[in-house]
């Protein structure tokens, strides 16, 4: 079983998809690792690191032989696929929505693929649960990139120059983010507002020390996540945030209903109301954005109000995230091998929710460990 790990490093992105540690545990299941040279040193990871951990590290995973795993943090690309055994399987962050028809294609001529962001968030399978712990970097992230953006303290500070009051943060969205940054800005001394759709989310906030936003809120769907909403409540929120926007010298927003727009909470009106210099940090403006006017990896300024639409938040600690990513796709091969083989279930109740292709159970015979190609 030949497991390989990229070279990933290109734009903003500064993980890697397993770390020493996670090598290790691969080449005690009886995987052979191979990584490319240098995948890990933004995360911090040397390759001495790695091969100490049993990998052999390549130049370019190209020159060696077929892959059987491939992990990814980026999603796949074509490159990617001419690495693969005649059934191998990639899995990672493969974004399904934006590369079905490849995906699909390439399932067609036996490769397997699946999805990290689809593994069910169920008890069970908490510790392979990629989105929360990558929010949980984002979370984080988004307030120090917050605070080195402010021109002004968090903290409250008693000064012989005067008393400096603290900086007032409004997070919009409770989910797996939005906590991490209620708690983040709460050790940095802020005073922090929170509003979620979400009921049960008031005591959450309030035990992590924040302060409720009373607005309007709505039962979520079966499986813990928010509905969209119409377009009527939506401006009875915006009404009732108005307030707690204006009075906020950073606002972050993570609100998301999965496979849909992302919620419009901030309108340009309430922007405009905002104090100069005040920031927002719109983590949704990849999915068209919580703030209106934000943008994806742009820097957006109204009214003296900076907009920040950054993307790359989890790699911004890329230390952390990756082992957390490490270690929740070490996790679920660990369900894929069966007696020292990588074995495709698709009943399994965690990974047969995230296969993206091939759809159905491959014909008997096609396991990744068994394929000639990757001999
Ligand atoms: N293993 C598990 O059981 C498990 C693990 C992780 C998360 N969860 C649950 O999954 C849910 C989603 O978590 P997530 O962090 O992925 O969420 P998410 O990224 O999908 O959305 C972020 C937040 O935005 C909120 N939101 C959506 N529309 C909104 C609107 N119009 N106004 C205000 N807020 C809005 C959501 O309620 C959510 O809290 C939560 O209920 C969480 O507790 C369960």
């Amino acid at each position: 079983m030949h497991l390989g790990i990229r070279n990933e490093q290109s734009g903003n992105e500064r993980r890697v998809a397993a770390t020493p540690t996670s090598v290790a545990s691969f080449t005690d299941l009886g995987f052979v690792v191979s990584v490319e040279t240098g995948a890990g040193i933004p995360a911090g990871f040397t390759d001495t690191a790695y091969t100490e951990a049993g990998a052999s590290v390549v130049e370019d995973l190209r020159s060696g032989d077929s892959i059987d795993l491939l992990i990814k943090i980026a999603p796949p690309s074509e490159s990617d696929r001419e690495l693969m055994s005649a059934s191998g399987v990639i899995l990672g962050l493969v974004d399904p929505t934006a590369n079905m028809d490849t995906l699909t294609a390439w399932g067609e001529s036996g490769i397997t693929s699946i999805s990290m962001e689809m593994v069910p968030r169920t008890t069970l399978a908490q510790s392979m649960d990629v989105l929360s712990s990558q929010a949980t970097s984002a979370g984080y992230a988004a307030v120090l990139l917050g605070v080195t953006k402010l021109p002004k303290f968090m903290p409250m500070l008693v000064t012989a120059a005067g008393t400096i009051p603290p900086a007032n943060v409004l997070i919009l969205g409770v989910g797996v983010a939005g906590l991490q940054a209620i708690a983040t800005a709460k050790r940095l001394g802020a005073i922090v507002y929170a509003y979620d759709i979400r009921p049960e989310t008031k005591e959450q906030v309030e035990s992590l020390g924040g302060r409720f936003v009373e607005a309007e809120t709505q039962e979520m769907e079966e499986g813990g996540y928010a509905r969209a909403v119409d377009e009527e409540t939506a401006e009875k929120q915006r009404e009732a945030l108005a307030s707690a926007v204006k009075d906020a010298d950073l606002i972050i927003t993570t609100a998301q209903v999965p496979g849909r727009r992302a919620p419009r909470l901030i309108d340009r009106s309430m922007v405009e109301a905002m104090r100069p210099g005040s920031l927002i940090i719109d983590m949704a403006a990849a999915s068209g954005g919580n703030v209106e006017g934000s943008a994806p990896d742009e820097t957006v300024v109204v009214n003296d109000v900076t907009i920040l639409g950054p993307t790359d938040l989890a790699s911004r600690v890329a230390t952390d995230s990756s082992r957390m990513f490490g270690r929740n796709v070490l996790e679920l091969v660990k369900r894929m091998v069966v007696d020292g083989e990588l074995t495709v279930d698709h009943e399994d109740p965690v990974v047969g929710p995230a296969i993206v292709a091939p759809i159905s159970s491959p014909p008997e015979g096609a396991n990744p460990s068994e394929s000639e190609a990757s001999e």
